[in-house]
């Protein structure tokens, strides 16, 4: 079997200015083949210097070890500042403690488990979308439907509110202005250009952050003001975990504006990664219909024809290893920005202090040393023992301190979404299309995810 897409390798340096920068936006398009198996390599253009560090026991010291050496990176911060303020995803210090102890009880396992029926609503809504799917016309961009269903399910698990298609349509629209927009700062940042010149871009990038943000402070209005005048309504949502919280510190609940900066992040963070990795996953079974015929033979072992019930997805074990195989290959945080504390050597690298340091699940998942044949897709892996231990060299959801809060909650989400469509649908690869792997802030396909939806 061919190995599933991934960006050809650059040939050489002179392609690269032209490739990365210009023509696709893309830095999954600025690696070489030797990017998959060199232990550190260093990224020197002009106005940047990154350090990437691949080597095991390097990726361990930066996220685990000595973490308090490498903080997350500004550049992310200020990009994201806009919509997502002051959160969890890029603080760092006291600020990020707070905010986790914040989050942790709203991702607990068993907290998950009891917005599971939440999230069934949601799958349901999308198996009604799929139902009038016909024969002439069955070919669905899956790209948007998973984009839309993890969006649902983010409101509707934070806030108990169903995303409508209209609203659905403003907000995706916004977010991706919000993302070409940053993707362009972030450039002109990079290259030292000043940002004054550019001026219409980055109130553009506001703006479309704006209308995001305007959209949940007024589905979180109502709720704040409710429990500050002491109304006790017995809510099952996450956002009531959060507006219930007391911060120790202050011994006082959050601020109006604390709780919209983690509901956004919650929103950015919980469906873009959601939607990128389902997408990859339906692409992966549509070209691989062997073991999409064995995920439908554990779906029907396991739960028949009946609804899926929560206790049935751990039962999952196929579609789960299907999962976080394709996890592996595409991972959506395709790589985590840090920045040197002081200044420190990585193996024969010198990174000066303040300069940015990459650990990249993309170049981890794929190099050689790490996984046999690492481009090949094969979720017996996730089945076998390893002979490395699985979590120094695999690192979908981040490692240490800053793992990802909603590992649980995503886990859940896919295998839920996954048996849900199978158990109704067989899809098949398009012929002719084939989707383009995109490094933006997460790992998308640029023409989308094509495939063709047929009914069981
Ligand atoms: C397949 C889906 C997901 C993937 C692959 C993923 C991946 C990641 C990764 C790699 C990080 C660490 C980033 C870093 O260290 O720089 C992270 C952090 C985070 N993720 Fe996820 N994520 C997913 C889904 C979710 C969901 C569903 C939520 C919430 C609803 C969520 C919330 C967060 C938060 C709050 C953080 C920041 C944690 C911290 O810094 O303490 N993620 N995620």
């Amino acid at each position: 079997m061919p190995c599933p897409v991934r960006p050809e390798p650059l040939k050489n340096k002179a392609s690269l200015f032209f490739t990365f920068f210009v023509k696709r936006n893309s830095w999954l398009s600025g690696l070489f083949e030797r990017s998959y198996v060199m232990k550190t390599g260093r990224v020197k253009l002009p106005g940047i210097e990154i350090v990437i560090a691949s080597e095991l026991p390097l990726v361990k010291k930066i996220m685990i070890d000595e973490v308090e050496n490498y903080p997350k990176n500004n550049l992310l911060h200020t990009l994201l500042e806009p919509l997502l303020g002051e959160s969890i995803f890029t603080s760092n210090g006291c600020q990020w403690r707070k905010q986790r102890d914040l989050m942790n009880p709203a991702f607990a396992r068993a907290r998950v488990s009891e917005v599971f029926s939440l999230m069934q609503q949601a799958c349901d809504d999308m198996l009604m979308r799929f139902s009038k799917i016909n024969q002439q016309n069955n070919i669905r961009d899956m790209d948007a439907e998973m984009t839309f269903v993890t969006a649902d399910i983010i409101f509707r698990t934070i806030m108990t509110t169903k995303l409508e298609p209209d609203a659905a349509e403003k907000i995706t629209a916004a977010f991706t202005r919000f993302q070409h927009q940053s993707l362009r700062i972030t450039m002109l940042r990079l290259f030292n250009i000043p940002l004054a010149l550019f001026g219409f871009k980055e109130r553009q990038r506001k703006d479309a952050a704006q209308e995001i943000r305007d959209t949940l402070e007024g589905l979180i209005r109502p709720r704040y003001d409710a429990i500050s005048q002491g109304d006790d309504k017995e809510w099952t949502d996450i956002l009531s975990t959060l507006l219930n919280t007391i911060d120790p510190e202050t011994n006082e609940r959050f601020s109006f504006k604390e709780i919209v900066d983690q509901v956004a992040m919650l929103f950015l963070a919980g469906h873009e990664t959601s939607a990128s990795a389902l997408s990859w996953a339906f692409y992966l079974l549509a070209e691989y219909p062997e073991i999409q015929q064995q995920a439908f033979k554990e779906i029907q072992e396991t739960v028949g024809d009946r609804k899926i019930k929560k206790e049935d997805i751990k039962k999952l074990t196929f579609i789960t290893a299907i999962f976080r195989e394709t996890l592996r290959l595409y991972p959506p945080v395709g790589f985590m920005a840090r920045e040197a504390k002081e200044e420190v050597t990585l193996r024969d690298k010198i990174v000066a202090k303040g300069k940015t340091v990459i650990v990249s699940p993309w170049l981890i998942h794929r190099n050689k040393d790490n996984w046999q044949k690492p481009h090949e897709f094969d979720p017996q892996r996730f089945l076998q023992p390893h002979d490395t231990p699985l979590k120094s060299k695999y690192l979908p959801f981040g490692m240490g301190q800053r793992l990802c809060v909603g590992a649980s909650f995503a886990m859940q989400e896919a295998i839920l979404i996954i048996a849900s469509l199978l158990q109704q649908y067989r899809i098949e690869a398009v012929s002719g299309f084939e989707p383009k792997p995109v490094g933006r802030l997460t790992i998308r396909s640029e023409n989308g995810i094509n495939i063709r939806i047929i009914k069981r």
